[in-house]
Formats: structure tokens, sequence, C-alpha cells
């Protein structure tokens, strides 16, 4: 088949980060995965070696992202410093004016130790600017007012720029927006679960509510962590070499093969005339479908991931390719 004619996007295009001046590139870099296998949640992912951090963070540089996506909870810091030493490492323009979003992380925890704990997150992150500081969900001991009113602090302070949530419903970003305008601040930021396999967000309120109030939904586990390649498809043994957790979640049985089957076919057709790849057609669809209200972020576990999803940038879906990439993923979430 001829491949189509690619509108070609700049890759630079850069996209203002909901109610802030921030300017980033509709992909950022998802760092969980830098995790070294360290605390709980970092055991999720292999542990990688540091020459395939640096290639992966330069080839995302290379390809025009401008900012990257971490954690106190990944590794517990681990992310955050391997992170800024590979930035570090790396040196120049691009790396220096990197933009970087942390997060907070919350469970049996009050605001206090918003504050408190701070320092650490600059520590590790080598004293570099924390652009976007984010609670990582709402199940704290604290109130979303509290927690709102310690991240102001931080920004009153000077320690980080902009506010963010992660998690947080409709109601609960509502209140955040409320309790930060209160300071002469707004909310800049949800980062959510949001991928053509999980496309709750646009049925409980959360994208009509980011919509209206101006705040950015940024879209975490954005390939169904390696699903929408269609990798596992074409070869259901590599499933079983998973090490970690996801192996067990219902989308990586088969029966939940089966079920996205249909969508992964779609996105290899439209791959096909773009000569791109299904994930690329996947990571297209996200930071199209709704203007420029969404970003995602894209973890990489091999060089190759990171080369591969840079290139969602290059090129955009036309509107009824993205309707009908939308219709099938809702056939196949309606599915049994
Ligand atoms: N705020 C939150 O609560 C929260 C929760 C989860 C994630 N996040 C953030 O979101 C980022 C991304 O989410 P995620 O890591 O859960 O899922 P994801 O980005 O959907 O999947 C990443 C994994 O998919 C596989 N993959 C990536 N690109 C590929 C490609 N081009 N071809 C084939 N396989 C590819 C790799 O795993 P394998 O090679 O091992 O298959 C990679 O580690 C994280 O790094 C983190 O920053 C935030």
């Amino acid at each position: 088949m001829e491949a189509k004619t690619v509108n070609v996007t700049d890759s630079t295009q850069l996209r203002q980060l909901g109610n802030s001046d921030l300017k980033l590139s509709p992909l950022g870099l998802g760092c969980w995965q830098f995790s070294n296998g360290k605390g709980m949640v970092g055991k999720f992912w292999p542990v990688l070696r540091r020459e395939d951090i640096r290639q992966i963070v330069q080839t995302s540089l290379e390809g025009g992202i401008n900012w990257f996506d971490t954690a106190e909870a990944y590794g517990g810091g681990q992310s955050e410093q391997l992170l800024a030493g590979t930035l570090n490492e790396i040196g120049g323009p691009l790396a220096e004016e990197a933009n970087i979003a942390t997060k907070w992380w919350p469970a049996f925890r009050t605001a206090g130790s918003i504050t408190a704990t701070i320092d650490e997150r600059i520590h590790h992150l080598a004293q570099r600017t924390i652009h976007l500081y984010q609670v990582h969900s709402p199940y704290s001991f604290s109130s979303v007012g509290a927690t709102m009113n310690a991240m102001a602090k931080l920004v009153e302070q000077g320690k980080i720029k902009y506010v963010g949530v992660s998690n947080f419903s409709a109601q609960q970003i509502r209140e955040a927006d409320r309790v930060l305008r209160e300071h002469g601040l707004r909310l800049v930021s949800n980062q959510v679960k949001y991928s053509l396999l999980d496309r709750r967000i646009e049925q409980n309120g959360i994208l009509d509510t980011a919509k209206e109030l101006g705040v950015a939904i940024i879209a975490y586990s954005p390939l169904m962590q390696g699903i929408l390649s269609g990798k596992f498809h074409k070869n259901p043994a590599l499933v079983k070499s998973i090490k970690g957790p996801r192996k067990w979640t219902a989308a990586f049985r088969n029966s939940g093969l089966q079920r996205s089957k249909p969508l992964i076919e779609t996105l290899e057709q439209l791959a096909q005339q773009y000569n791109v790849t299904p994930t690329q057609i996947a990571l297209n669809w996200l930071i199209n479908a709704h203007g420029e209200n969404v970003f995602a972020i894209p973890g990489a576990s091999k060089v190759h991931h990171a080369e591969e999803n840079v290139k969602a940038m290059q090129f955009t879906l036309t509107t009824s390719e993205i309707e009908m990439v939308s219709h099938v993923s809702n056939q196949v979430l309606r599915s049994k």
C-alpha cells in the first residue's frame, strides 16, 4: 500500500500547559521506569542500565520532548536523581532548559509533609527548578483545601513554579482550583490514566471539568503499559516474560488481548497508511483528539521505545481518522 501524504507537524510545536506560562511539548517522558527497582512502586519495572537511561533521555530531548514526569514514589527519589543526573551529564541547552514535573506522595501523610519534604525533592533533582509539583493522589490524611494551602506556600516561597494534581476527581479539581484562587494561583493540571483503552475521564466529568477550568490533562499509561503497541497481540508469549505485576492485570490476560484486538487491527491499518506504528497512532490520537488540552507521558524501558514514541508528534491524524479510531475504541470498551 502506498504511504499516505503525511501532514508533518513541527515537532518543536509547543503548547501551553493549562493555566500556566509553561510551553511544553504535547508528549513528555514518563520516568517511572527510572525507579531503579527500589521501593514498592519501583519494582513494577526492570532496572534499566545507566547508559540506556542516558540514551532514552537524549533521544527524547532530540526528538522535541522538553519535559519529564517523575515522582518521589518512583524508587523513593531514585527516578528524580537519575533523571537530574542524566540531564546534567548530557548538558547543552536542551537538557538545561528541560522542564521538570515531579510529585509529592500523600499516602499516610498530612499536608505538613509537603513543606517538610520539598527540600529533599530539590536535593534529589540536583537543585533543578520544579516547574510542576503534583499531588500524586487525593488519598492523604488532609483535606484537598489543606493540601492546596501547603502547595500554594511552596509557590509563594519560590520552591516550585506551578501546582498540579493527579488522580483527582472532577469535584476535587474544582475544589483544588477554588482554594488556589484564594492565593491568586490556579490549578494547572490533573494527571490521570487515559488512553484508547481507558476513557473513563470522558464519562466521569474529569475531562469536561478540566476543559471548563483550563486545567490540562496529562495522560498517564497512554499505551496501556505497552498493550497499544500490539506486540503482546502478535506474540502473547511475551506476557509471561514480563517482570512485575503488569501481567496479572485484565488487559494483559488472554481475554483482555482478545477484547482489544479489533482496536489494534485498526491502529495497524492506519499506521500502515502513515508509514508509522500503532503506538504512534495511539499517542497521536491522545494529543490531538481534544485540541491542546491533553498531554501524554509515555514511559520507555528501551531506547527504541523513546525513538518510536517521539515521532508520534510529527504528524496529525485528520478529524475523521480521530473519530474512526475513537469509534472502534468505544466499541471495544463496550464489549465484554
Ligand atoms: N500519576 C500516576 O498515578 C501515574 C501512574 C502510572 C504512570 N504514571 C506516569 O506515566 C508514565 C507512563 O505510564 P506507564 O509507564 O504506566 O505506561 P505506558 O507509558 O503506557 O507504557 C510504558 C511501557 O510500555 C512499553 N512501551 C513503551 N513504548 C513502547 C513502544 N514504542 N513499543 C513497544 N512497547 C512500548 C514499555 O514496557 P515493556 O517494554 O516492558 O513492555 C514501557 O515501559 C510513567 O512513566 C509515569 O511517569 C503516573
